[in-house]
């Protein structure tokens, strides 16, 4: 399987037009709302170009910064007046228990070596501090009931078949199943819903 980190730096500029789409600007905003009260450090983990990162400094100010491996789609978050860092997610350059929430909107299951991921992402958060990601939901009925209802929206549905075809290629999450890699990991979960139509999952668990 291609590197992700290669694939994503070639596709920055398409994949930043693409996204910047009401509906995955809802879900982004949807997530930042789901941040420990009172949250004042966060690292939006894989920001691509920023489109979760806006939601989240719109909820906290200053202290959310955005980090990613691709430096194409860093500059393209920097265009944006973003704070962004070049990070690997397999070793994270922040100190232990120093953050509020970690975010990851589709990313976990771009990586090779998740449980290595979300330990680090344990390492970072305080005690209470939350683990937030959106991540593409396991099944072709699931499948077939998002893309039949992003249908109403064309250029959403397009942006979803693309998501939905990466995620074929990289891997998708059962509800279960992404339940025992957070909690493998030392974390609880609060919720696992069901976001984007059914093609997503959205998971917040706390250390
Ligand atoms: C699907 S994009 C999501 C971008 C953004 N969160 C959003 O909501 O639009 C996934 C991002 O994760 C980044 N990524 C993948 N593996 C990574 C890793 N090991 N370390 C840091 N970033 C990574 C990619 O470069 C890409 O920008």
């Amino acid at each position: 399987m291609l590197h992700s980190g290669a694939l994503f730096d070639a596709v920055a500029l398409p994949y930043d037009l693409l996204t910047r789409h009401p509906v995955w600007e809802r879900h982004c905003a949807l997530m930042a709302g789901r941040l420990p009260r009172g949250a004042k450090r966060v690292l939006d983990l894989g920001c691509g170009p920023g489109n979760s990162t806006v939601h989240l400094r719109r909820a906290v100010g200053s202290g959310a910064l955005g980090g990613d491996y691709a430096m194409s789609m860093l500059r393209r978050a920097r265009r944006r007046a973003l704070p962004v860092v070049c990070l690997d997610a397999g070793t994270l350059p922040v100190r232990d228990a120093s953050l509020d929430a970690v975010t990851m909107h589709s990313v976990l299951y771009l990586l090779r070596d998740q449980p290595g991921a979300l330990a680090e992402v344990r390492r970072v958060l305080r005690p209470g501090g939350r683990a937030l990601l959106l991540e593409p939901q396991a099944g072709h009925l699931n499948t077939a009931r998002g893309l039949a209802r992003a249908l109403r929206t064309p250029l959403w549905a397009g942006v979803a078949l693309l998501w939905r075809t990466m995620s074929a290629l990289y891997g998708r999450f059962t509800p279960e199943r992404l339940r025992a890699a957070l909690e493998s990991a030392g974390l609880r979960v609060l919720t696992i819903d069901e976001t984007l139509g059914g093609l997503g999952l959205l998971a917040v668990a706390e250390r």
